[in-house]
């Protein structure tokens, strides 16, 4: 008999065009402090950065949520049943495994802001699991009205997962917009939710600012995708990458600080910076399990209990919808 090569997942490409990256960078570079959403980060050079940095030895939070999974993903399957998985942000989906074994889902659906990452990500991942059908959609999830009408997804229920903490990367207004978005594509179905919580300065800084200097790498790639996609004349050696722990917001904020006073062109129009003004170039914000309830709860989700590590570090939630 002969192996068969298990097919290459298909995938639905939603990419905002470039006219709408111009107007949120636009929009971006007017708020005080001038900040950009966090998902430019991710082209195809700054999600491998972002691979790179999960294997720093600063940044734990991957390989501790991987952990969590194999050692919960059984217990996890019993108390969310069955149907197609559809993850949010799912990177180069490396966490889903210990649950496609667990749970059996009917299908696999990645989400996720880079088209070259996923369509890599989905390939490898089939390879892996040839019996599971699989899809990827790029796309922003914050703005997705619905998931596509495709067959992998009629008639199904939804099990939502969003792991990594990369609901940390919206401010908590946002986050709140995001878990009712999430309701409403998930169509009553659960979410399970990997959120980091808060810990030591110290260990949070080195986190967000590792000796190798992979994380100030994606920060300043940030500059060269504007430099290529927007036509900007952005010189990123001009501006040195911070990590700073906000106690009071519970948050990281990464940020680009000008060096010195200069005016950059993003295509045709000026923007000038002072000496030592940030542009900040995401928030990583920390829940303690209390926090991550009432935020559930605030976005119209039951929050039914919580997974975590010896140490405590990160949680994984389930949330149901409440009626
Ligand atoms: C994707 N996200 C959850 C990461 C985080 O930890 O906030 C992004 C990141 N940026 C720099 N390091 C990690």
């Amino acid at each position: 008999m002969t192996a068969t090569t298990p097919t290459r997942p298909a995938l639905i490409d939603l990419h905002p065009p470039a006219a709408d990256m111009r107007r949120l960078v636009q929009e971006g570079l007017q708020r005080a402090p001038r900040q950009l959403p966090a998902w430019f980060l991710y082209d195809a050079e700054g999600s491998q950065l972002f691979d790179q940095i999960c294997q720093q030895p600063e940044y734990s939070l991957t390989r501790t949520e991987i952990a969590l999974l194999e050692q919960s993903a059984q217990e996890i399957a019993t108390a969310m049943g069955s149907g197609v998985i559809v993850e949010f942000g799912a990177g180069s989906a490396r966490k889903v495994g210990p649950l496609l074994e667990a749970m059996q889902p009917s299908a696999y659906v990645a989400l996720d802001i880079s088209a070259a990452h996923l369509q890599q990500a989905t390939a490898a991942l089939q390879s892996a699991y040839p019996a599971v059908p699989m899809l990827g959609i790029c796309c922003d999830h914050s703005r997705l009205e619905a998931l596509p009408d495709h067959t992998l997804l009629q008639g199904q229920r939804r099990l939502g997962f969003f792991p990594g903490s990369s609901l940390g990367n919206f401010t908590q207004e946002e986050a709140v917009q995001l878990l009712r978005r999430f309701r409403l594509l998930l169509d009553g179905g659960p979410l399970l939710l990997g959120l980091d919580q808060p810990k030591s300065q110290a260990r949070l800084e080195a986190a967000y600012d590792d000796a190798a200097g992979i994380s100030a790498a994606f920060a300043r790639n940030l500059l060269q995708r504007l430099n290529r996609d927007l036509n900007a004349d952005f010189q990123p050696q001009r501006f040195r990458y911070q990590a700073q722990w906000q106690a009071e917001q519970s948050r990281v904020r990464m940020a680009l600080v000008s060096d010195c006073a200069q005016t950059v062109c993003i295509g045709s129009s000026p923007w000038h910076f002072a000496a030592d003004e940030p542009l900040v170039t995401e928030y990583s914000v920390k829940y303690s399990p209390e926090m991550a309830r009432e935020l559930a709860e605030a976005a119209g989700w039951r929050w039914c209990r919580r997974w975590h590590d010896p140490a405590d570090d990160l949680s994984l939630h389930w949330l149901e919808a409440a009626d």
